[in-house]
């Protein structure tokens, strides 16, 4: 019961923790070597910065098999992908699909443009975690230009049926935008096989990056226009900013050292296996359900959303015994200050979801292991969540 200096980390939904052993040390190669400005000067560091960016992106079109290197743009997170996907294909008078199991990337900047009049929004409604591909073909009309959906739902880790989705809304003529912050890395995403117009995800959550990278995959269909303009490197005695592929989208100096990280995160990974680190997170979270139903549930303990370990990923929202009296935000500020353990609670950015399940406005306790989390943590955390629910009952 003592608190640790570096805490039992299980708070992965939100940026991952550690980083595997090579992206330190790529970030302290790139930091040393090659932190030049990349594409702006033709000087040999400069040069193997832009290089390095450029392997990014390959590695990247490899993992998810998309149609080529430069449709990958590097963003600030997945927040500024999705943005620039909604902000840069909607047109006024247009329908757009979304639901209620999105982060409030997606729910924002969709509701600011349906209260000023540019859209009409329909929100789907999940069940227990999920929707239906039919639901999404019950909602499209000859007006939708967008399907903006979550693959895996960062509050409660279920992953949603997106190549059924993808199918249907190609067949419509609409364009899909998938935000896969929580299954990019973790749950195989195929473009060549699964038709995604825009996809959307940070670089700093499965696929190991450092903060402040993200990533958006702009397809052949989807036509975005930039609403940030400005240098690009190259071509600087156009007045407009250039239309091709990556430019169009990345005014300014990029992320140069956060990509070189990212790097060698995709590279971790496609040597670890997308399935395995899934597979071993979601074998830890089983032994946090099997707790709620043989003891915790006696104590008030609820699984949010339905349980089913094919399609999980590794995070999982426990619904706090008594919310009128102990919030999330008590239960997981004792399992920080007393136990050592980080998890988060509250909302997680998702009102919706939250709304959904009962759960708002104090929300749910999340914990989110990571790949080089162990059985022994997750011992640990049902430990004080024991501890905690004798204590208060
Ligand atoms: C489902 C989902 N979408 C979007 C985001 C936003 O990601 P970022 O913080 O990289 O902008 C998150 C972050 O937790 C998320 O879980």
């Amino acid at each position: 019961m003592s608190t640790t200096a570096v805490p039992i980390y299980l708070d992965n939904a939100a940026t991952s923790f550690p980083k595997p052993e090579p992206v330190y040390l790529a970030l302290d190669q790139f930091a040393r070597t090659s932190l030049a400005n990349p594409g702006r000067s033709g000087h040999r560091m400069a040069k193997e910065a832009e290089r390095t960016i450029e392997l990014a992106r390959s590695a990247l079109n490899r993992f998810f098999q998309g149609e080529s290197a430069n449709r990958w743009i590097f963003t600030l997170n997945c927040t500024d992908a999705l943005n620039i996907a909604i902000k840069g294909s909607i047109q006024p008078g247009d329908h757009v699909i979304t639901s209620d199991l999105e982060h409030n990337s997606v729910s924002r900047p969709l509701r600011r443009l349906e209260k000023d009049g540019v859209i009409t929004l329909t929100r789907l409604e999940s069940s227990e975690g999920y929707l239906d591909a039919d639901q999404v073909r019950l909602a499209l009309t000859p007006q939708t230009r967008l399907v903006a959906l979550t693959h895996a739902v960062n509050v409660l880790g279920t992953v949603q049926p997106i190549e059924a989705i993808a199918a249907i809304v190609r067949e419509a003529g609409a364009l899909l935008l998938v935000d896969a912050a929580q299954s990019a890395g973790v749950v195989p995403i195929n473009l060549k096989s699964t038709p995604i117009d825009l996809l959307a995800f940070p670089g700093h959550k499965a696929l190991y990056g450092p903060t402040g990278t993200g990533v958006l995959y702009v397809g052949r269909r989807a036509k975005l226009r930039p609403w940030r303009e400005g240098g690009t490197g190259g071509d600087s005695k156009s007045v407009l900013q250039p239309e091709e592929l990556p430019f169009a989208l990345e005014g300014g100096t990029p992320n140069a050292l956060g990509i070189a990280g990212l790097a060698a995160g995709i590279e971790w990974v496609t040597r670890q296996g997308v399935e395995q680190n899934r597979l071993h997170e979601v074998a830890l979270l089983q032994r946090v359900v099997d707790w709620v139903e043989a003891e915790g549930s006696g104590y008030g303990w609820n699984v949010a959303g339905r349980w089913d370990a094919a399609s999980h990923v590794g995070a999982l929202s426990l619904i706090t015994p008594n919310l009128d009296d102990f919030h999330p935000q008590v239960i997981s500020d004792i399992l920080d200050t007393s136990f050592g353990i980080a998890v988060r609670s509250g909302l997680h950015c998702s009102p919706y979801i939250h709304q959904r399940i009962g759960s708002f406005p104090d929300g749910t306790v999340r914990l989110s292991p990571g790949p080089f989390n162990t059985e022994a943590h997750i011992d640990a955390f049902l430990e004080a969540l024991q501890a905690i629910s004798v204590g208060i009952l």
